[in-house]
């Protein structure tokens, strides 16, 4: 099986030549896949992709014509899929979960950092300047969280923080009853919450959730933590409402335009996206690139389910982890009659 894997870092090269199967061979590109490079995947079985890769009706149609039959997303999300163009061409497969602990660990990182200016600090000490003014925070003990999503990520991160003692709430438009968790309306969540960390699935429904109606309900000061998808807020309006004294800090692992900016050397350059550069140039703002699912374990975890992904599909087995856009939706689907997808 020839499996042509896109948007391939030395990470992922170490990672999935590590886990190898014998009868899979992957050609690395390190160019992402779109209308543009979709030409590589010609005489492939499969393409391997990640989050900014873009699986687009086009590019469905050139795959199905090149023969590809099925798209290993080695991520959970997969907004960047027509699923629907995919339905009876090609099958889709995913790692639904490699390590929640990886990504809500980094986002209370990220909450921490950004309540205790240890950015601030790290930088300041390099420089032999001992001062500590401006670098007062908060205790997050007695403080409330929001949690929007309380699926794997969402409750990990909820356990952390009742680690520090905070209170929690959370918004899930289909909760689970796991994990003894108050639910509250989204409004209620946004204006009882002093920090609000969005754990939810990008879908037409939840983009831009968070966007300038949002933020006029929001607690004066409240913090805002997205390790999710970038564009289930709308940057723009959080740009206001950071000027306006709303937002007191963003900690953002994921923007909304980051696809052709995240996971690239930009230093040297000058960055044409205007929002981000003024965010970034906020002293209340941090940003990493996508990085809260980059751990040992997690890389170790996604090239295992991806190859045993791929060697399910080839063996005609049941692709545990396929997708379609009926799953879940329809009542009679075939995969819960155990079978494919279609
Ligand atoms: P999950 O599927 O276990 O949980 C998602 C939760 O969101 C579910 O409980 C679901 O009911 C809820 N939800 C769905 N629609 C909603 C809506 N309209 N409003 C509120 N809640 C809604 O997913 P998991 O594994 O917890 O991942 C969450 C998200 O984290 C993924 O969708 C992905 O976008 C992101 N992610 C980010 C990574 C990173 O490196 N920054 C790595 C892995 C995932």
């Amino acid at each position: 099986m020839k499996i042509a894997f896109f948007d391939a870092k030395d990470y992922d090269i170490t990672s999935f030549t590590r886990c190898g199967e014998e009868g899979i061979r992957f050609k690395f590109y390190e160019t992402k896949l779109d209308e543009d490079t979709v030409g590589l995947a010609k005489g492939f079985d499969g393409v391997c992709v990640f989050v900014n890769d873009r699986v687009n009706a086009a590019v469905v149609d050139r795959l199905y014509e090149y023969g590809v039959r099925i798209v290993a997303l080695r991520c959970a999300g997969y907004n960047n899929v027509d699923l629907e163009r995919c339905f009876g061409k090609i099958h889709v497969v995913h790692v639904p979960a490699y390590s929640p602990y990886a990504v809500a660990e980094h986002t209370m990182a990220l909450l921490l950092t950004s309540v205790r200016r240890i950015h601030k600090a790290y930088n300041r000490t390099k420089d032999f300047n001992f001062s500590l003014n401006g670098l007062t925070g908060f205790d997050l003990h007695g403080k409330t969280v929001g949690v929007v999503g309380t699926g794997k990520i969402g409750r990990v991160f909820i356990d952390i923080c009742r680690g520090f003692g905070m209170r929690v709430v959370a918004y899930d438009k289909y909760p689970s009853g796991e994990g003894n968790i108050e639910y509250v309306p989204l409004d209620a969540l946004l204006r009882e919450s002093d920090v609000i960390s969005l754990h939810c699935p990008l879908t037409e429904e939840t983009h831009h959730l968070i966007g300038r109606e949002a933020f006029t309900k929001m607690k004066k000061g409240a913090i805002l933590l997205n390790t999710s998808r970038g564009a289930l807020i709308d940057a723009e309006a959080l740009l206001d409402a950071i000027k306006q004294r709303i937002v007191g800090a963003a900690c953002l692992d994921v923007y909304e335009e980051e696809s052709d900016i995240f996971f690239r050397d930009f230093s040297g350059h000058i960055v044409e996206d205007d929002v981000l550069a003024r965010l970034i140039s906020m002293p209340n703002v941090i940003v990493t690139s996508h990085q809260a699912f980059l751990t040992e374990e997690a890389l170790a975890n996604i090239a295992e389910t991806t190859v045993h992904n791929l060697t399910a599909f080839r063996d005609g087995d049941l692709p545990e982890n396929e997708l379609c856009y009926r799953c879940g939706k329809i009542e009679d689907c075939k995969k819960s009659r155990r079978q494919r997808c279609f």
